[in-house]
C-alpha cells in the first residue's frame, strides 16, 4: 500500500504538472490572443438587430446584386466551403479572373481593416467594393437600389431593419445590413475552448504547435482574436518569396498609402479556419498548408523549421477550425416587372 500511495502521489503530480504546464501556456497565449466572444460583436453606428441580420443574409445570397444576376457574395465567400471560393483567384463578372485570392467572410468582423491591403476600414465600407468592382459584380449603386425597390418584400425588410429612416433602401443601408449579417459569422474553435480554460480542448501536438507558433515569432504578426488581420508587414520581410508566389504586379498596401515603404506590404492574414481556405496567400499560389507555414518561416522569420515543427504548427492551425453558425438558406423575393434585367 506504501507503493500504491507513492504511485497515486506521482500520478497526481503528473496530472498537476500537466495542468500547470497548460496554465503557463494559456497565460502566454492570452498575451497574444483573445477568444471569440460568446455573442455577436457590436458594430459602429449600426445596431445589429434580428431584422437586419435576416435582410443582410438575403442580400449576401442574392445574385441579383450583380449586374449579370450570376454572382452573389456567397459565390466567392461560400459559407459551405469555409467562407471562400477555394480558387487561386476569384472568378467574377463575364468569367473574368480577378487579381487576388478571396479571403474568408467568416470572422472577418474581427479584422482591424478589410482586404489583403486593408483598404476598407470596416465591413460596411467593404461591402460597397465588390458590387462595383468590374471583375466581381460590375454593378452600380443606383441599379442595386432600383433592383431592391422593385420588390415589395425587400421594401418591407428594409423598413423593418431601418425603422428610423424615411428613405430606407439606400446603398449605405444595403452595406449596413450585410455588415450586420457578417457580424454573426463567427466560429468558436477548440483553440477558444483552450483559452477559456479547458485544458483538454487541445491535444499535446496542438499545444506544442501553439508553443512553437509563439516561440518562433509567428504570433508577433498573427495575433488578436483573428490570429492575424490586424497589422501590415512586407511579404518577404527577411527573404522575398519567388515571383510565382509574390507576383511583381501586386504591390499590396503601396496602392493605398503610395509610400515606398509599403511596397509588397500586406495585412498579416487572419488564420481562423485556415485549414478550410486553401489555396494560400493573396496570390493563391500555395495549396498545401504545411508548405505555406514553411514559406512563412523562411520569408518572415528567416528560419528553416524542421518537418516536425511544421507538422506541429499545422496541428495548432487545425485547432482554429471553428463551429459554423447555423445559416438557414433564405428564400428571396420574386422579381417584378420593374426589376432591372440581367446584363453583361
Ligand atoms: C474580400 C465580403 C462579393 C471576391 C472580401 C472581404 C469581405 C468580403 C468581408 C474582406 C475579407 C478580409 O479582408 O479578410 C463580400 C461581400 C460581397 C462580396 C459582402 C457581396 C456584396 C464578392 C464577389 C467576389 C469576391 C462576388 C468574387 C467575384 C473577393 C476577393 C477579395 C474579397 C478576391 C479580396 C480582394 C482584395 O483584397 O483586394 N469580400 N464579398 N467578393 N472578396 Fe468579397
Ligand atoms: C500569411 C502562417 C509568421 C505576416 C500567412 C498565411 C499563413 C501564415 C498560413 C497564409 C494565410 C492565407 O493565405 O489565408 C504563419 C506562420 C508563421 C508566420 C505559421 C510562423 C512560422 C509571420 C510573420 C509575419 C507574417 C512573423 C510578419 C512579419 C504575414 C503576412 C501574410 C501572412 C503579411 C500575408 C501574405 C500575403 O500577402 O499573401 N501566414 N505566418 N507571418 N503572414 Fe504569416
Amino acid at each position: 500500500s506504501f507503493t500504491k500511495a507513492i504511485l497515486t502521489t506521482s500520478a497526481l503530480l503528473l496530472v498537476y504538472g500537466s495542468a500547470a504546464r497548460a496554465d503557463a501556456l494559456r497565460d502566454t497565449a492570452m498575451d497574444y490572443f483573445q477568444p471569440v466572444p460568446a455573442t455577436t460583436p457590436a458594430q459602429v453606428d449600426n445596431p445589429v438587430t434580428p431584422e437586419k441580420v435576416e435582410l443582410g443574409k438575403a442580400l449576401f445570397f442574392d445574385p441579383r446584386v450583380s449586374a449579370s444576376g450570376v454572382f452573389s457574395c456567397n459565390s466567392c465567400h461560400n459559407l459551405a466551403t469555409g467562407g471562400d471560393d477555394n480558387l487561386e483567384t476569384s472568378i467574377g463578372h463575364g468569367w473574368q479572373k480577378g487579381p487576388r485570392n478571396s479571403p474568408t467572410a467568416l470572422n472577418a468582423v474581427f479584422n482591424g481593416a478589410q482586404f489583403w491591403d486593408g483598404r476598407a476600414e470596416d465591413l460596411k465600407a467593404q461591402a460597397k467594393g465588390p458590387v462595383q468592382a468590374g471583375v466581381e459584380m460590375a454593378n452600380t449603386p443606383e441599379n442595386v437600389t432600383a433592383m431592391l425597390k422593385s420588390m415589395p418584400q425587400y421594401v418591407e425588410w428594409f423598413d423593418a431593419s431601418f425603422p428610423d429612416s424615411d428613405d430606407t433602401i439606400t446603398f449605405d443601408n444595403f452595406a449596413k445590413a450585410i455588415e450586420a449579417f457578417e457580424a454573426t459569422l463567427i466560429t468558436p474553435a477548440p483553440f477558444d475552448a483552450f483559452l477559456n480554460g479547458d485544458d483538454a480542448a487541445l491535444n499535446e501536438e496542438e499545444r506544442a504547435g501553439l508553443e512553437l507558433f509563439m516561440d518562433k515569432g509567428c504570433a508577433s504578426c498573427h495575433a488578436g482574436v483573428n490570429v492575424g488581420g490586424q497589422d501590415y508587414y512586407p511579404f518577404g520581410l527577411i527573404e522575398k518569396p519567388g515571383a510565382d508566389i509574390l507576383p511583381a504586379g501586386d504591390k499590396g498596401r503601396f496602392a493605398v498609402t503610395e509610400t515606398v515603404d509599403d511596397e509588397y506590404v500586406f495585412r498579416a492574414a487572419p488564420l481562423r479556419n485556415v485549414a478550410l481556405t486553401a489555396p494560400y496567400f493573396h496570390s493563391g499560389k500555395v495549396w498545401d498548408l504545411k508548405t505555406a507555414v514553411e514559406i512563412m518561416a523562411e520569408s518572415q522569420l528567416g528560419e528553416e523549421i524542421t518537418d516536425e515543427e511544421a507538422t506541429k504548427i499545422v496541428a495548432f492551425l487545425n485547432s482554429l477550425t471553428g463551429e459554423m453558425p447555423e445559416v438557414v438558406y433564405p428564400v428571396l423575393p420574386a422579381e417584378t416587372a420593374e426589376t432591372p434585367r440581367p446584363s453583361g
